[in-house]
C-alpha cells in the first residue's frame, strides 16, 4: 500500500518525503485554509517537494465550473490529480476529464455505491472517507472492503485511497484489506514510527555498548 501524505503544511511534507515512504499529498479547502497559503503556489510547491501525485480539489458545484477548474489546477503541475466531490454533476466532471486525460480523485465519498458510480465514470482515484464513517457510528472500513472487492470483482484500474485516517489501526486495516493508498496525517505517522519496545530496545543496547567499550 503506497502512502500519501495529507496536509498542505509543506514543513511537514518535507519532513515526511525526507523519510523516503511519501508517494503523494492530498489536499482539501480545509487543508489549505489551515496552512495559510496561496492555492495555486502552494499546491506548485508541494509538487516540486513530492514529485508524485497530489490532490487538489474543485470549489465549482456544477459540471462546467469544476472541468474549468480542474484545468486550471491541473495545468499547475502534470503531477496534479483534481479533487471532484462525489455528485450527479460531479460524475458529469468525472467522465469529461477522464476523456481530456485529466486525472481525478473522487472524493467524499461515504457508500461502496458512490465508489462504484465514480469509478464507472473514469475517476483516476475514489477516497472513502473512514475516520468521517466512524465518527456517525458506522463502520468506515467495512465501506473500505466493499469497494476493494467491487473494484477488483470488475478490474476497474481505479485505486482506493482510504482517507479521512485518525490513527495507526485506520492504516493497518486498509492495508490489511487491500486499499491501494492511505493518505495520512503527519501526526499518525509519527505515531506509525513509534513502539515502547523499540525505544527501550535502543536504551538497552547503549547501555550494553557503553559496559563493553564499543567504538565504531
Ligand atoms: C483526504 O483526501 C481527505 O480530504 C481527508 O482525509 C479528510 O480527513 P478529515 O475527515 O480528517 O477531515
Amino acid at each position: 500500500m503506497k502512502i500519501f501524505l495529507d496536509t498542505a503544511n509543506i514543513e511537514e511534507i518535507k519532513e515526511a518525503v525526507s523519510w523516503g515512504i511519501v508517494r503523494g499529498v492530498t489536499t482539501n479547502p480545509t487543508l489549505m485554509n489551515r496552512a495559510k497559503a496561496d492555492y495555486a503556489t502552494s499546491i506548485k510547491e508541494i509538487c516540486e517537494i513530492v514529485k508524485g501525485p497530489v490532490s487538489a480539489e474543485v470549489l465549482a458545484q456544477d459540471s462546467e465550473g469544476m472541468v474549468k477548474e480542474a484545468q486550471k489546477l491541473s495545468e499547475i503541475d502534470k503531477h496534479v490529480n483534481v479533487k471532484i466531490p462525489i455528485s450527479i454533476e460531479g460524475l458529469k466532471a468525472i467522465k469529461e476529464l477522464s476523456a481530456l486525460g485529466i486525472k481525478t480523485n473522487c472524493t467524499l465519498i461515504f457508500s461502496a455505491n458512490q465508489a462504484l458510480l465514480a469509478a464507472s465514470a473514469g475517476a483516476t482515484y475514489v477516497s472513502p472517507f473512514i475516520g468521517r464513517l466512524d465518527d456517525t457510528g458506522n463502520d468506515g472500513m467495512e465501506v473500505v472492503a466493499d469497494i476493494v472487492q467491487i473494484l477488483e470483482n470488475y478490474d476497474f484500474k481505479t485505486e482506493v485511497i482510504a482517507a479521512s485516517i485518525r490513527h495507526p489501526m485506520h492504516v493497518l486495516e486498509a492495508a490489511m484489506l487491500g486499499a491501494d493508498i492511505a493518505t495520512v496525517p503527519f501526526a499518525v505517522l509519527q505515531k506509525m514510527v513509534q513502539h515502547p519496545l523499540t525505544d527501550r530496545g535502543i536504551k538497552l543496547f547503549l547501555e550494553d555498548a557503553k559496559k563493553a567499550g564499543l567504538k565504531i
